[in-house]
């Protein structure tokens, strides 16, 4: 039994576009090790993404619900600033294979130089050593099977939404070819 009353927080970042079985592992680990996890969506308007701040934070409320100690919020700018911030000592990493190691070993040490702010990286389950959501994305806009790699809610809004996504691109596609039909009928 811990007898200190301080408040083991963490923080686990990312762009969660959206939340696969490879994040959860993380997450439900990382919930076991410190009182308090917070998963923390990057706000950044400069990438594009599939889902919404907004839609990406309840899809990871809905997903993360059955750990009791784990919140989800967003924030913009430094990982190291919000951290300050909300008295967060510890980011956690998943480390999936040796290719992400440089450029997380770069940021945690750039993270803790900047703010004290220490990395713990652990290493994801081998089931989901392939897994990115960027992949995910593109394995499903092609009609792959990803039902394996998300939880069931996010699997069916990642179809629903590749399927407005696919229906709106179509229109436009039927809009320009008829615009064009349209010039080429001018005398
Ligand atoms: O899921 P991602 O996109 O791989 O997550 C990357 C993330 C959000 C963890 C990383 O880009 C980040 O921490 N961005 C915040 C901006 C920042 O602090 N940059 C300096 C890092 S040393």
């Amino acid at each position: 039994m811990r007898m200190s009353s301080v408040i083991r927080r963490a923080v686990c970042p990312g762009s969660f576009d959206p939340v696969t079985n490879g994040h959860l592992d993380i997450i439900g680990r990382a919930a076991n090790l410190y009182d308090e996890l917070v998963v923390a969506v990057l706000i950044n308007k400069s990438k594009s993404s599939l889902f919404t701040v907004d839609e990406r934070i309840a899809m990871l409320t809905d997903v993360t619900a059955e750990y009791g100690n784990v919140r989800v919020d967003s924030f913009h700018g430094l990982l190291v600033d919000y951290c300050r911030a909300n008295q967060i000592p510890v980011v956690v990493k998943g480390l999936r294979a040796v290719s992400d190691f440089d450029y997380e070993l770069q940021m945690a040490q750039m993270n803790r130089g900047l703010a004290g702010v220490d990395t713990l990286f652990m290493p994801t389950n081998p089931e989901y050593s392939f897994l990115a959501s960027s992949l995910v994305k593109e394995i499903a806009t092609y009609g792959g099977d990803v039902t394996s790699l998300l939880p069931d809610a996010v699997h069916k809004q990642l179809l629903s939404r590749l399927a407005e996504r696919a229906q709106h691109e179509r229109a436009q596609h039927v809009d320009s070819s008829t615009t064009s039909a349209e010039r080429s009928e001018q005398p």
